[in-house]
């Protein structure tokens, strides 16, 4: 990194430094970090992007390695977690279940630990959320959560920097529409610890996590976040700034597909259901499947944020790895 880069970097680093002090280890869910922690890599996501935008690549994580491991499959958050440490300086490497065997090969334990030697980061893409936060506690390196059955933070991470790119976040409602899958229990807990608005509309049989549920009402009490969730699709979007939605079929619930699509069809997120917003911005994480909880005409029209979304994955997923990984 060129001196008055990494100066500059550092003296950042000792200004937020009593906030810093009291980060946690690894990045598993939202709710583990602090408001002021969550709001400072928001600005710095920003701030990457206006570098990046204008062709500059700060080197903040030279040398520094990254090893991902993916038991699903990933698009953007393969590329953007492995070129995004390269556009810092560092680098990633691709681990996959058939080659280490994490519990048949070798247990978590060892993996975390023999890791922990060699690279400076591990990033996890899991089933189970447990396995996840077992590899943080036996890693002594900082663990990321790049997606398990419960949670997805690096999303909602991306989801917060998209936001911030059309309006104040801290005053920005939003809807979730369909599954009370990964994606809406990360979205839940973000808005909780920030303080924003968060509706969600999904049936009976599909709402967010009971346990992440507790946890967010919990944190509003200190944040004053709104936090309303129902079955009604109409009411949950209501006057709200975006309506987000994702897949009625998450990676792992295939066998389920055709009865998902009958029972998700009244929460796909299309034009009448916009009509209720007051001109709402489309938010979905990707990958979509058109016709079913979106139509095609929203999710390429002109209030669709998506691939703003999926730019942001790569700086807010850099200003996580610059904080866990700060010297
Ligand atoms: N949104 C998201 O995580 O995309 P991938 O599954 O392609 O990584
Ligand atoms: N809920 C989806 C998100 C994909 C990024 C899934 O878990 O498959």
């Amino acid at each position: 990194m060129r001196g008055l880069e990494r100066s500059w970097f550092l003296l950042q680093q000792v200004l937020r430094g009593n906030e810093m002090a009291k980060d946690p280890k690894d990045f598993i869910s939202v709710a583990d970090w602090s408001a002021d922690a969550l709001w400072s890599m928001m600005d710095r996501a920003l701030e990457l992007r206006g570098l990046h935008r204008s062709g500059k690549r700060p080197r903040t994580l030279e040398g520094r390695t990254l090893a991902m491991y993916f038991e699903k499959p990933s698009l953007r958050t393969h590329v953007t977690f492995e070129a995004g440490i390269n556009q810092l300086g560092g680098h990633a490497i691709l681990l996959k279940p058939e080659q280490i065997g994490i519990g048949t090969r070798e247990s978590p334990e060892d993996v975390a630990r023999a890791l922990s030697r060699w690279v400076d980061c591990l990033m996890a893409r899991t089933y189970s959320h447990e396995l996840v936060e077992q590899l943080a506690r036996d890693a002594t390196i900082p663990v990321v959560n790049g997606l398990t059955d419960l949670l997805h933070p690096c999303q909602a991470m991306a989801d917060l920097v998209t936001i911030a790119g059309v309006m104040k976040p801290q005053d920005a409602t939003i809807a979730y529409v369909g599954d009370g899958n990964n994606v809406a229990n990360s979205l839940i807990l973000l808005a909780a610890v920030l303080g924003l608005g968060v509706h969600v509309a999904t049936p009976t049989s599909h709402p967010p996590s009971a346990r992440i549920l507790a946890k967010a009402r919990k944190l509003a009490l200190d944040s004053g976040a709104k936090i309303v969730v129902g079955v009604d699709p109409v009411v949950a979007v209501k006057d709200v700034d975006f309506v987000y939605t994702d897949t009625w079929t998450s990676m792992g619930q295939e066998d389920e597909a055709a009865l998902r699509r009958e029972l998700f069809r009244p929460y796909q997120v299309n034009a009448e259901l916009l009509s209720h917003t007051a001109n709402a911005y489309l938010l979905h994480c990707l990958p979509a499947h058109r016709g079913e909880e979106v139509t095609a005409d929203v999710l390429d029209g002109p209030r669709s944020l998506v691939f703003d979304q999926a730019e942001n994955r790569l700086y807010a997923q850099n200003a996580i790895l610059e904080r866990l990984l700060r010297d």
